[in-house]
């Protein structure tokens, strides 16, 4: 795919974006000299073998190979697209995307948007023309402020409204199917998919509409339509309400997370602007880091009864391993027969908020559930627990919670935290980096050893004297060490993995990603660049030499200016 991002904007984002904490918001990782290792997360392994450096901002795994910057480990570990992840690294770090490019690059998605932006404003229309519909909402008590700010609409009874609506040209009429907003039956008839339903537009973090929940007014089943997942629109990622809870720019200290549009909806009504709905599954880790990111605490609303209980055990396993020190999660369960959306419209804002304050702590959560499901009293119950807890909690990452954790496990139990977590380290693999295997490149020039010198401390071309000859050095490999000291004059401050960027999709990116990590035998340093990058030259006059003296050889008429060149040359040879 060609992007359109500038060169300066992703320098922008790579010069800000910290890979370490990147990575480390994902994979556990610890430090291990220099650099922090992990088990690699692109393939199964016992012994860690994936590292990443601060100092390159590159992170290599010596198993699999895997390896790149910022940038490719979100595409690689997000599954996201290169734009998509540049769009990541601008809402991590803060650094706006540049308009000309948020058009440019979204191009192709931008029909869509604007077509479900007309459908939207279409459904709202009808509302008003539907006394039905307005009576419903009006029944359900949305005051018609709330209306207004979720945009919600009526798709009137009838079967073709949308393609007589907007349906005119073959492109709408395709926009309108892969949207979801139209199906084609087995005969090949197009239809709306809502019909008679109260139309609510989803929305995503930016305010583009990508999909709409449709509830029915009376007893129709299914209670609840929503949109197919589609180009635009992706359940596992997005939440409902998040748009509006971004808007409200309040520092935000805790987001609840409900499970009905019509929750967030009254919560928003009564004055609860940070809370969000996942769409008809469960939380998702995608979902957990975009409000981690947000903010430092999570509540989840469930209902008090057991299937309620399930959900929340589901969602704290989701979250286990999200978890970091100074994150908090907590449970609200809610009286029998209450959703977010009755409960305060009874209770009111105040009412609704005490249920929030009593929400249970994760731990506390967790050691309940656990100590109801084993029999305390008898040995054999507490080895179970001890188990089935420390399996548990060594999917947290290591941290000051996860000790904390350890320790209540080990007093319930009636052991000491320090044998449960010898049981521990009998059974995790010590996180030690793996030493490289054999796979390892070899430096067998002095071009790759020069490449490889500045990938790995690129600080030291601005000490290096580099010889001008060098500019007219023919030899493989000397075109990509030539750009990156291009690059490196031009900015001194590029890290390896920032330097790599610019060789994307390159076919000398693979070559450059190992010689980026190939173990050296002595410390990268000015000196060593400057004498790797005398003997280029002294390659480049001995291939001239061999390829002067051939040629006097086999056709044995050198020209004048031929031979004074090899003389030269032979001269310079040997004052070397
Ligand atoms: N849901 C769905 N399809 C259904 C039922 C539910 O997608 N047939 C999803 C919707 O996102 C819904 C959420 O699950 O908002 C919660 O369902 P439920 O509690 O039944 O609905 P409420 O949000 O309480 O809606 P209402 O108050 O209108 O009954
Ligand atoms: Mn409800």
């Amino acid at each position: 795919m060609t992007h359109r991002f500038s060169r300066d904007f992703i320098d922008s984002l790579l010069a800000k974006v910290d890979i370490v904490e990147l990575i480390d918001h994902r994979v556990t990782l610890k430090k291990s000299g220099n650099n922090y290792a992990a088990c690699c997360p692109f393939h199964t392994e016992k012994t860690p073998s994936f590292t990443v450096s601060p100092q390159k901002q590159f992170y290599h795994c010596f198993g699999c190979s895997a390896h790149g910057n910022a940038i490719g480990f979100l595409m690689a570990y997000d599954r996201l697209e290169f734009a998509d992840a540049i769009e990541e690294l601008a809402n991590i770090t803060g650094v706006p995307i540049p308009q000309e490019t948020i058009t440019a690059s979204y191009k192709p998605q931008v029909p869509y948007y604007q077509l479900l932006e007309q459908v939207t404003n279409y459904y709202h229309s009808q509302l008003k023309r539907s006394p039905k519909a307005s009576y419903y909402l009006n029944k359900r008590g949305l005051s018609s402020e709330i209306i207004s700010r979720f945009r919600i609409g009526y798709a009137p009874g009838g079967w073709t409204h949308l393609l007589q609506q907007f349906g005119k040209s073959s492109s709408v009429e395709t926009q309108l199917i892969e949207t979801g907003m139209v199906i084609r039956s087995k005969e090949g008839k197009l239809f709306d998919r809502f019909h008679d339903r109260i139309m609510i537009p989803i929305r995503n973090s930016k305010g583009q509409i990508i999909g709409f929940g449709g509830r029915s007014l009376g007893v129709e089943t299914p209670k609840y339509l929503n949109s197919p997942e589609t180009v635009l629109f992706h359940k596992g990622r997005e939440l409902y309400g998040l748009y509006e809870l971004k808007q409200s720019h309040q520092k935000i200290e805790s987001i609840l997370v409900v499970e009905g549009y019509m929750d967030v909806i009254a919560l928003q009504q009564y004055g609860i602007a940070q809370v969000v709905a996942t769409l008809g599954t469960a939380t998702t880790a995608q979902h957990l880091q975009h409000l981690f990111r947000l903010a430092p605490e999570i509540i989840f609303c469930f209902d008090g009864d057991s299937a309620g209980q399930q959900a929340a055990w589901r969602a704290l396993e989701t979250c286990l391993p999200n978890l970091r020190d100074g994150l908090q999660i907590r449970f609200m369960f809610l009286p029998n027969n209450e959703d977010p959306d009755s409960l305060i419209r009874k209770q009111g804002l105040n009412g609704f908020k005490q249920y929030m304050a009593q929400a249970t702590a994760l731990a506390d959560f967790f050691f309940a559930r656990l100590s109801a499901q084993t029999n305390l009293n008898n040995l054999d119950g507490k080895a179970k627990l001890a188990k089935f807890g420390r399996d548990y909690l060594n999917k947290i990452r290591n941290g000051v919670f996860q000790e904390l954790m350890l320790e209540k496990l080990a007093s319930l139990v009636g052991t000491s935290s320090a044998t449960l977590n010898t049981i521990r380290l009998n059974e995790i693999p010590l996180r030690t980096v793996a030493t490289p295997n054999s796979s390892q490149p070899k430096i067998v020039s002095p071009i790759q050893l020069a490449i490889a010198l500045i990938l790995q401390s690129p600080g030291i071309v601005q000490e290096t004297l580099i010889p001008e000859k060098l500019s007219n050095i023919k030899l493989p490999g000397v075109p990509t060490l030539q750009k990156l000291l291009e690059l490196l004059k031009a900015n001194p401050q590029l890290s390896c993995g920032h330097l790599l960027e610019y060789f994307r999709g390159h076919k000398v990116a693979t070559q450059l990603a190992k010689l980026a990590v190939v173990e050296l035998l002595i410390p990268p340093s000015a000196e060593q660049l400057g004498s790797a990058l005398h003997k280029i030259i002294q390659l480049q006059q001995e291939a001239q030499i061999q390829q002067l003296l051939n040629k006097g050889n086999h056709e044995g008429n050198l020209s004048i200016q031929e031979k004074e060149i090899l003389r030269n040359l032979l001269k310079e040879r040997h004052t070397q």
